[in-house]
C-alpha cells in the first residue's frame, strides 16, 4: 500500500486553497490564559464532589454562574457523576476546563451540557484526558435513546478541543447556528446503530479537524443553513460516513470543503442525502478522501428512500467537486462508487469528478450511475442544456493507483450497542501521513 505521486502532491498544496472556504478567523478571541488570570471557578469549590455518583449539574452551573463574565470553569482531575443537565449561557470570555471525566447517571432526555448565546469561548481538556462518559449502550439494549452529550447554540469565536466523548445516549456534539468556531484533537466514540451521531454542524465559519469518530451514523456531517465550513483530517473509523444532509425546503448551504478524509468500514465516504425540498447547495469540494470496504463512495442521492418525501421539486445542487478520491468500496458492481442521482426538475450543474481512483474489493469491475447530472468526469453529462435524463451507467473494468496507505489500529468490529465503550486516548492522527494541525495539550 503506498500513496500516489498525485496525492503526496495534493496534499503539499492544498493548505493555501484550503483557508480559502473559511471568511474569517475561527476560535476564541481572548486567550485561554487571559481567562484563568481573571477568574477560576474550580467545581469543588462550588458543591462538586468527585465522585462517580455525585451530581455535577448543579456545582456546573454555579461554577459557569460565577465565572461566566470572565474566567475559567474548572472540572480538575477525577470522576464526577452527572444526573441533572445543565444550560449554560450567556457567557463572554469563558472557558470550560474539563480535566475530569463526567459519568452520565441521569436518565432525562435533553443534553447533558448545552451552551447557548455565549463569545468568546473554549471548551477543552489541559491534559487532553478529559471525558465525557455517556453509558449510551444502557439506552440502547433496551431499544431507546437518551440524551444528547454536547450541543453549542449561538456560540460565536469559541473553540472545542482535546477532548473525548463516549457512548452518548443520541447525538454526541451538535454546532447549531453558531459563527467562527474550530474543533479539534477530538474524539468520539459510539454505540453501533443509527441515531448516534458524531459531529452535526449547521453554522457559519466553522473549522473542524482532527477528529475520529466510531458509530453507524454520521461522522462529520453539514446540514442547513451553513456556509463557510472547512473539515480536514477526519477519521471515520467505522462509521456510517461523512454526509451534508438531510436537506429539505429551503436548503442553504455553500463554501464547503472537506479535505483529507480516511473512511473505512462506513455506509458510505460521503453523501449527498434529499428526497424533494428547495434551495441549493453550492460551492463545495470534497478532495483527498481515501478510504475502504465502505459500501458507497461518493452518493448523491435526490431521492433518497430513508427519508420520506418533502415538498418541492428539490434541491438546487451546482459546482460540486469531488477530487483525488482512492480506495475500494466492498463490491462497486452492486453499490456504484459513483452514484449522482439529482432532481429531474432541477438537474444538477458544475459538478467535477476528478482524479477518481475508486476501486472494488469483490469482482472486477465497478460502475457509475448519474442521472439529471452536468459538469464533467465519470458518467456526468458534458450536455449544455440541463435537461433531464434517465439513469446513464458507466462500467469500469480497471482503476490505475487506488492503492491506499491504511490507517494504524482500524476497528474490524463495531463496539455493539449493549456494552461499556472504554473511554479512548485522543489520538495523535487522523489521517495517513498527516500530523494534527495543533499538537495535543496532553504532549506538552
Ligand atoms: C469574534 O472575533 C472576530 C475576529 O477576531 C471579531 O472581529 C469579533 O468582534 C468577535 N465577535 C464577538 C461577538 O466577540
Ligand atoms: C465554485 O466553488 C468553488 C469552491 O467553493 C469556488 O472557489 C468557486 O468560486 C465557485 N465557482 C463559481 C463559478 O461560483
Ligand atoms: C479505531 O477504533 C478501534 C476500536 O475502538 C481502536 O482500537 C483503534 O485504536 C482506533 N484507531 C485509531 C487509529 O485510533
Amino acid at each position: 500500500m503506498r500513496f500516489t505521486t498525485f496525492s503526496i502532491l495534493a496534499g503539499l498544496l492544498l493548505p493555501g486553497l484550503a483557508i480559502a472556504q473559511l471568511s474569517g478567523t475561527v476560535g476564541p478571541s481572548t486567550s485561554t490564559a487571559h481567562k484563568t488570570a481573571t477568574k477560576i471557578c474550580n467545581v469543588l469549590n462550588y458543591g462538586a464532589i468527585a465522585s462517580k455518583t455525585s451530581d455535577l449539574g448543579p456545582p456546573l452551573a454555579s461554577a459557569w454562574a460565577a465565572c461566566k463574565s470572565g474566567g475559567q470553569v474548572y472540572i480538575p482531575p477525577g470522576d464526577y457523576g452527572m444526573s441533572t443537565w445543565v444550560l449554560l449561557k450567556s457567557g463572554t470570555a469563558v472557558s470550560i476546563n474539563l480535566d475530569g471525566i463526567i459519568y452520565r447517571t441521569g436518565t432525562a432526555a435533553g443534553t447533558m451540557i448545552f451552551i447557548e448565546h455565549t463569545t468568546d469561548f473554549e471548551m477543552y481538556s489541559s491534559t487532553s484526558k478529559g471525558a465525557v462518559q455517556g453509558y449510551g449502550y444502557v439506552f440502547h439494549k433496551a431499544g431507546a435513546y437518551g440524551p444528547r452529550i454536547l450541543r453549542l447554540y449561538d456560540v460565536t469565536n469559541f473553540s472545542v478541543h482535546d477532548l473525548a466523548l463516549v457512548d452518548s445516549p443520541a447525538f454526541h456534539f451538535s454546532i447549531d447556528t453558531c459563527s467562527n468556531g474550530e474543533v479539534y484533537n477530538m474524539i468520539i466514540r459510539g454505540g453501533n446503530e443509527g441515531g448516534l451521531d458524531g459531529i452535526d454542524v449547521w453554522s457559519t465559519n466553522i473549522h473542524i479537524h482532527d477528529v475520529e469518530v466510531t458509530n453507524k451514523d454520521e461522522c462529520v456531517t453539514v446540514k442547513s443553513p451553513s456556509k463557510n465550513i472547512l473539515i480536514e483530517n477526519v477519521f471515520c473509523n467505522w462509521s456510517g460516513g461523512c454526509a451534508i444532509g438531510s436537506l429539505a425546503a429551503g436548503t442553504d448551504i455553500s463554501d464547503i470543503e472537506y479535505n483529507h478524509v480516511y473512511t473505512q468500514n462506513s455506509n458510505q465516504m460521503l453523501m449527498i442525502k434529499s428526497n424533494g425540498g428547495s434551495g441549493t447547495l453550492k460551492n463545495v469540494i470534497f478532495q483527498n478522501f481515501m478510504g475502504h470496504s465502505n459500501a458507497h463512495a461518493i452518493d448523491l442521492d435526490s431521492a433518497w428512500s430513508s427519508m420520506s418525501t418533502v415538498a418541492g421539486n428539490g434541491v438546487g445542487y451546482s459546482n460540486i467537486t469531488f477530487d483525488s478520491w482512492h480506495g475500494t468500496v466492498t463490491n462497486g458492481a452492486n453499490k456504484p462508487p459513483v452514484q449522482v442521482f439529482c432532481p429531474a426538475a432541477v438537474p444538477c450543474t458544475g459538478i467535477t469528478i476528478s482524479n477518481n481512483f475508486m476501486w472494488t474489493e469483490a469482482g472486477s469491475k465497478v460502475l457509475q450511475k448519474c442521472s439529471n447530472a452536468y459538469g464533467s468526469g465519470a458518467c456526468l453529462s458534458s450536455g449544455a442544456s440541463h435537461t433531464s435524463y434517465a439513469t446513464v451507467t458507466k462500467t469500469i473494468t480497471s482503476v490505475a493507483s487506488y492503492a491506499i496507505t491504511t490507517m494504524p489500529g482500524e476497528i474490524t468490529a463495531g463496539l455493539g450497542i449493549s456494552t461499556s465503550i472504554a473511554i479512548p486516548a485522543v489520538p495523535t492522527t487522523f489521517f495517513p501521513g498527516a500530523k494534527p494541525a495543533k499538537a495535543l495539550l496532553g504532549a506538552s
